[in-house]
């Protein structure tokens, strides 16, 4: 059973964020499975690898449409951002080092917190300006993908969807 389940109660309301959203989803649950059956290190490096540079993908085109909208608390998000980008790269450099040390309870413990608190807590702020401001955000929105197309995160996203989606 996954971990985390998306709901409504995780939507912004805006398309591209929420598809991130489903894809971090999906691969902290990926990353569960793999922990829980014992797949050797190698496959639990690489979902760890998928989910430092997927959140990193996700948090630069959030910050691009925060900025298209004109979102006032934009510096705060970012700040937050940065801290969750540097948590996730260090559990993954702590498991590349010593993978007995990092006890997989607590690696998604922390990732379950961050992200239904950030998704839930932080994200859902900006939807109301995100909404009054759609075109700007539309159009920030596409010249996002068309920047990133082709990408290792951009393809990532296209099978994680594909596999969650019904
Ligand atoms: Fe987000
Ligand atoms: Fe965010």
């Amino acid at each position: 059973m996954p971990m985390i389940q998306w709901t409504q109660e995780f939507t912004t309301g805006v398309e591209a964020i929420d598809n991130d959203h489903k894809v971090l989803i999906s691969l902290i649950n990926q990353l569960g499975e793999a922990i829980r059956s014992g797949e050797p290190q190698p496959t639990v490096r690489r979902v760890l690898d998928e989910l430092v540079e997927y959140t990193s993908y996700h948090f630069n085109r959030e910050e691009a449409l925060m900025e298209a909208c004109r979102y006032p608390d934009l510096e705060a998000h970012r700040r937050t951002h940065t801290t969750l980008k540097v948590q996730v790269a260090d559990i993954r450099d702590r498991y590349a080092r010593h993978p007995e040390a990092v006890h997989a309870r607590e690696i998604l413990a922390l990732l379950k917190n961050w992200l239904s608190a950030h998704i839930m807590g932080r994200d859902k702020l900006y939807a109301p300006f995100m909404a009054a401001k759609r075109e700007e955000v539309r159009a920030a929105a596409d010249s996002f993908t068309s920047r990133t197309a082709g990408s290792a995160p951009a393809i990532a996203a296209q099978q994680h969807l594909a596999a969650v989606q019904p």
